[in-house]
């Protein structure tokens, strides 16, 4: 049995059955770098899904991690924590107009608050009526009841329910569509900049902006979802900032900690003063060690990670469109890509590439889902392509 088998053989024993693993157990990484049970390196592009923002033990974080580690691990929101307050304030730095920051631990959480925190603003000014979420179909916000509610994709919500009600779902980036939808009952519209576990699909042109125009119009927040495209992964820290805009209320996760569970909602002053005192919590939101990661991060991005990440990913889409006849297209923005199959086949395409050393991630039958470190290198990126090149040579188109 080898090293793989082994582990996967153990984690089936004894877990429950609800993920579908791969054959791989990955044990160390460096950089873009993983390797599995067996010794077998790979380039890792899909990053603990858009998580490893600056790839795998990067030395500032596993520095600011370990000298938070030697000072204080945990002390609960009952007290004060200074690493609070400089991540909070690194993070409205970014995002000028947002005032308020909560932190949690992931992002089904960060939504969770963003959504709650939505319909108390509303009910808050003696509208409890107004309770209502608008959000698009096959949208993702996460597994809670409430955000697997939102998120409107049957196969995750089917044996779960009742599920939470006042929750409507259109069409992403059909602006007819949220304009019949917003009502006077209507709290919030949530949606995500760039759809990433439906495929990374990119809405048309304008549609971010109608959206602000439609919910300010009609007194309805508008909650971006940034959980996958924040904190640098779309080129800029923010993806709505590419699109000059400016929310109610987004929740961060994912790339925040560079691997270090947390999550974060930003707020304006006028909204995120209802997340008043008593009305929310979570035991391990905004611990220090999860701070002090976080706050390491932003400063690698501010410090030029994100601006040379930009050459990169223009570097990267270029040789990924030009892989070969089975790439249709390359979707995206930054370094969160979709590259989208002629013939489908995506989950084959995934495998082969696995096995030349390259791991991605198949979304339905077409999609492959790349999400590399901002910290790539225009060498990494060739391999990269190189290795997909070979992958879809490998696995023929389906039809
Ligand atoms: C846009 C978006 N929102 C929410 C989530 C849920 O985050 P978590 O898995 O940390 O709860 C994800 C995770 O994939 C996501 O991509």
């Amino acid at each position: 049995m080898s090293g793989n088998q082994a582990v996967a053989a153990r984690v089936q024993a004894v877990l429950t059955p609800n993920y579908r693993q791969q054959p791989v157990a990955l044990v160390r990484g460096e950089g873009v770098r993983v390797w599995d049970a067996d010794g077998r390196e790979y380039l890792d592009f899909l990053g603990g899904v858009a998580v490893n923002l600056l790839g795998h033990c990067h030395p500032s974080l596993v520095k600011a991690l370990e000298q938070q580690a030697r000072t204080v691990w945990h002390v609960s929101n009952h007290y004060f924590i200074p690493g609070q307050a400089a991540l909070a304030e690194a993070l409205l730095a970014e995002t000028p107009w947002a005032r308020r920051a909560f932190f949690c631990n992931s992002g089904c959480e960060a939504n969770e608050a963003m959504l709650k925190l939505a319909r108390k603003f509303h009910s808050d000014q003696g509208h409890p009526e107004r309770h209502e979420i608008v959000s698009c179909t096959d949208s993702f916000h996460g597994r809670t009841l409430f955000t697997v509610t939102v998120g409107g994709q049957e196969k995750y919500q089917h044996g779960f329910e009742p599920l939470v009600p006042g929750v409507r779902h259109i069409p992403f980036g059909d602006v007819k569509a949220l304009e019949a939808a917003i009502t006077d009952r209507t709290a919030a519209f949530v949606v995500e900049p760039i759809m990433g576990e439906s495929g990374v699909v990119v809405p048309p042109p304008g549609y971010l902006q109608a959206a602000r125009e439609l919910t300010r119009r009609r007194g309805a927040l508008l909650c971006l979802d940034e959980i996958q495209t924040g904190v640098g992964r779309t080129g800029t820290f923010w993806a709505h900032q590419a699109e000059g805009i400016e929310p109610d209320v987004i929740s961060s996760a994912k790339g925040l900690g560079g691997g270090f569970p947390i999550g974060a909602i930003l707020a304006s002053e006028a909204v995120g003063q209802h997340l008043s005192a008593g009305s929310h919590g979570t035991t391990f939101g905004g611990n220090p060690l999860a701070c002090a990661v976080a706050l390491a991060v932003l400063a690698e991005l501010k410090g030029g990670v994100l601006a040379a990440s930009r050459p990169v990913a223009a570097r990267l889409r270029a040789g990924l469109l030009a892989a070969g006849a089975r790439v249709a297209s390359v979707r995206g923005q930054g370094l969160l890509l979709g590259v989208v199959l002629r013939g489908g086949g995506a989950a084959d395409v995934m495998r082969e590439a696995r096995d030349r050393g390259l791991l991605v991630n198949a979304i339905g039958d077409d999609v492959l889902r790349l999400a590399p470190p901002l910290t790539l290198t225009p060498a990494e990126a060739d391999l990269a392509v190189a290795r997909l090149s070979a992958a879809l040579a490998a696995a023929p188109a389906k039809a």
